[in-house]
């Protein structure tokens, strides 16, 4: 349901954010919804200048008033984000739970297709649990027919820890797979979490090989790791205590951009 005080001033931008095509704005009546296919995504709420709009079945315990949009100047978010760098060289120490919590807070805020979230965290910080994992993952890259897994198998066999970069404990991004959309929104959500870390004294490294081995969804894996049975891993990620700072920002290929 629509709640609107009399400060509304029918501008219209609560109709125009929309996605859902939901809110028609008219002089006479005001904001009103014409469907039901609000995503929940709140934006029809914060767009509106005066703070009139209420929409009564949303959650509203985080809500923040904003007196003005933050954005970073341009020159702080480049640097801010050609600073994030995947750590692979950790310092000794188990990160806090309340640091975890506040890592994976984030997440939430990601953008999410149609507004579906879905996404439930898993974290592995028991040295003992990431030595089993290690050796469930060495094992099927050293049993693997792809020529690629076996070339990386070869390479790191000596050093299992490798395949983890010795990092202490590891994030994992679970969803349900019966709502397969929702397998990027891990994704999405880890790229907030890595983009955050740093502001929290944390280092994170995407687990590419990690999540290559737990998307085969083995039996093994599910029963060490207790993933629910109604989910599955869509991403993981490495995290702990970086060990070094970094000193300069790095070049990257140009931009291939077609102009049409
Ligand atoms: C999907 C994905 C998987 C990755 N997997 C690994 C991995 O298993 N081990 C690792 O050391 N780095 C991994 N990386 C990190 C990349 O190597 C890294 O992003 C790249 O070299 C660029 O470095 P930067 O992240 O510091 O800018 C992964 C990155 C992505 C995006």
């Amino acid at each position: 349901m629509l709640k609107i005080a009399d400060s509304c001033i029918k501008c219209g931008a609560c109709q125009e954010c929309c996605p859902s095509v939901a809110i028609e704005v008219t002089r006479e009546k005001g904001p009103v919804l014409v469907s039901d296919a609000c995503i929940a995504c709140g934006h029809c709420e914060s767009i509106c200048p005066v703070g009139a709009l209420e929409k009564t079945d949303l959650l509203h315990n985080e809500d923040v008033p904003l007196d003005k949009w933050p954005v970073l100047d341009a020159r702080t978010a480049e640097l801010f984000l050609r600073a994030r760098r995947s750590i692979r060289e950790w310092k000794p120490g188990i990160v806090p739970r309340t640091q975890t919590e506040k890592l994976l807070q984030i997440g939430r805020y990601a953008q999410t297709g149609s507004n579906m979230q879905g996404i439930d965290y898993l974290v592995v910080e028991s040295p003992e649990v990431m030595d089993e994992l290690l050796v469930l993952l060495t094992e099927w890259f050293r049993t693997h027919p792809d020529p690629v897994r076996q070339e990386t198998y070869q390479r790191f066999k000596d050093e299992p820890r490798r395949f983890f970069r010795g990092a202490p404990q590891c994030l994992l991004a679970l969803h349900d797979p019966a709502t397969p959309k929702t397998f990027r929104n891990g994704q999405f959500a880890f790229t907030y979490v890595e983009l955050y870390a740093a502001s929290l004294g944390l280092g994170t490294c995407w687990a590419g090989y990690l999540e290559a081995y737990l998307n085969t969804n083995d039996a093994a894996s599910r029963k060490l790791l207790g993933i629910p049975e109604d989910r599955v891993v869509c991403a993981a990620m490495l995290y702990g205590l970086p060990k070094y700072p970094y000193h300069k920002l790095v070049t990257r290929n140009p931009a291939e951009i077609h102009w049409r």
